[in-house]
């Protein structure tokens, strides 16, 4: 089959203006001291959620390991557009509907009490991120969208948010329909707020081994089996902070959705923009300043799609290109990239302990707002290990249905149930040209000529041209006869 070609750079302006530092210690080097000894805890996955949890942990006096499959901030971290905002676009309306005042109104705590968070912890770990302080807002440039403006200004002030409700954003170089604002909220730089947590917690003593692709995880003899191609690793509990659970008791990937949604960096030559802005137009818009030494430079998000569907990655860059042109004035991009993010079918997010187990958790479903969302569900799993109930813990019930109804039975998370679970489509998807089969529950994958990878459009793994698992709950690589395999194939 012909293998997807790269046509863009797609490396986020924090992955490209970082250096990875943590790239080199993978699991045959250093990293095969996590085999000898037994940990309280072993953190999978060094995003923010992992990381934050494993500093909280450590905090707490546990002895923790971080094993992360490429290095810190790889996933979607090193790629977020990273506000730090707890108004995020219309959630609380849907959040009243769907639970009531008082969960909605913990949501909106459990966020606040995160941006303060990110603030502690990096000056604990004397972590420099360019965290700034700054407004946000939902916004519409359509008229016929200000009762939904109006309505979430409602439901923010019924949650408790000291929002205000205004018609024109003046800053911004376009007129706006009505927009709520909120003060005090915050942006950073993702990738340096992760690999400083990660620098400090290696100075405790933690170790953060990147290159450790873990494949399974299992409860055994009153502590925990945590599987390595290199070996086993024991704990007494493990924390799955991989976006979507890889060893997945809950039926996780049929009570979210994956979505892959693109962003760039610009300068850019106008006055300088001071807040976080996200609109709920279609196509959606996101807004942000970048701290950068030459000027005002600014982070622009645009539209999505579910990841392997409908992936028409030319018209999406091209179209974000053209609307920074066109709104800006005359623009300098600096970087493009994509990534994705998993929303769960009642707008809240999981964490906690993962059904069915003692020792295992896991945190999922942030919606594509995980900078404040990944570390309050890294409180919740600190808090909930360390033996308390917390104040939040309530608000993200990973022991929850959240809206599985429709799918009932997907708790048993095998092959043939997750076939039945999402039926339609993985028979639509068998039914197109030979392409490559996903390694995690055998949906065919799609081409992503951008970013040269196969994207598998059921729960969002994907992989590189050579068959290596780049992200997703699948573990194992590509089968290399498929690689090999000429045909046709792409959306
Ligand atoms: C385009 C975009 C823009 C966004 N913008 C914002 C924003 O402005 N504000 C906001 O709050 N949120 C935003 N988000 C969401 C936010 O970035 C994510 O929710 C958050 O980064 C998730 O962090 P995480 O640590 O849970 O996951 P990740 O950062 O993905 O970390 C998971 C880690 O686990 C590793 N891993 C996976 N499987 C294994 C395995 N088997 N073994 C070992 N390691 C494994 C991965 O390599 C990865 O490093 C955005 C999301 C997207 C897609
Ligand atoms: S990610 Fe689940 S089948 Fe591909």
């Amino acid at each position: 089959m012909t293998a997807p070609e790269r046509r863009y750079g797609m490396t986020s302006w924090w992955r490209r203006s970082t250096a990875p530092e943590r790239n080199g210690n993978g699991v045959g080097g250093r990293g095969d001291l996590v085999h000898d000894r037994h940990w309280d805890v072993v953190v999978v996955g060094a995003g923010i959620t992992g990381l934050t949890t494993a500093c909280l942990l450590v905090r707490a006096g546990a002895r923790v390991a971080v094993l992360e499959r490429r290095s810190v901030g790889a996933g979607t971290t090193g790629r977020s557009t990273a506000k730090a905002s707890v108004l995020q676009g219309a959630i609380y309306q849907d959040l009243i509907a769907a639970h009531g005042v008082e969960r909605a109104a913990g949501y909106a705590a459990a966020n606040t009490d995160a941006i303060a968070r990110i603030g502690a912890l990096a000056e604990a770990t004397g972590t420099d991120c360019d965290l700034r302080t700054a407004p946000a807002a939902t916004y519409t440039i359509e008229p016929d969208a200000v009762d939904r403006i109006v309505a979430e200004f409602d439901a923010c002030r019924q949650v408790g948010l000291d929002v205000e409700l205004l018609e024109d954003v003046t800053e911004l170089p376009f007129p706006t329909a009505a927009a709520v604002r909120i003060p005090d909220q915050a942006h950073l730089d993702p990738q340096r707020y992760v690999s400083g947590l990660a620098r400090w917690l290696e100075e405790q003593g933690c170790p953060v081994v990147a290159g450790a692709a873990v494949l399974d995880v299992d409860e055994a003899g009153g502590g925990v089996e945590v599987e390595l191609r290199t070996g086993t690793v024991h704990a007494d509990a493990c924390v799955i902070a991989t976006l979507l659970p890889m060893a997945d008791r809950g039926g996780f990937f049929a009570r979210t959705e994956v979505h892959r949604s693109y962003a760039m960096a610009v300068r850019h030559d106008g006055p300088p923009i001071e807040g976080c802005y996200l609109s709920i137009d279609a196509p959606r818009r996101s807004i942000r300043p970048l701290v950068h030494a030459e000027g005002p430079a600014l982070v622009l998000g645009g539209p999505g799609h579910r990841t392997g569907v409908g992936q028409h990655t030319d018209r999406v860059v091209a179209e974000l290109d053209a609307w920074a042109q066109a709104t800006f004035g005359a623009v300098t991009p600096l970087a493009r990239w994509s990534a994705q993010d998993y929303r769960s079918v009642d707008h809240l997010p999981f964490a906690g302990r993962m059904p069915r187990t003692d020792r295992i958790y896991l945190a999922t479903g942030f919606g594509a707002w995980g900078m404040t969302n990944g570390t309050a569900a890294a409180t919740v799993i600190a808090e909930t290990i360390a033996g308390g109930a917390g104040a939040f813990a309530s608000v993200y019930d990973s022991t929850r249905l959240g809206g599985a109804t429709h799918v009932a039975g997907v708790v048993s998370a095998n092959v043939s149930t997750a076939r039945h679970a999402v039926g339609g489509v993985v028979e639509g998807i068998l039914d197109d040209a030979p392409t490559p089969t996903c390694t995690h529950l055998g949906c065919r994958l799609v081409s992503n000529a951008a970013e040269a990878s196969w994207d598998c459009p059921c729960h969002g793994s994907r992989f590189d041209t050579d068959g290596a698992v780049l992200e997703g709950p699948a573990v194992e690589p590509l089968a290399a006869d498929e690689l090999a395999e000429p045909a046709e194939s792409g959306p």
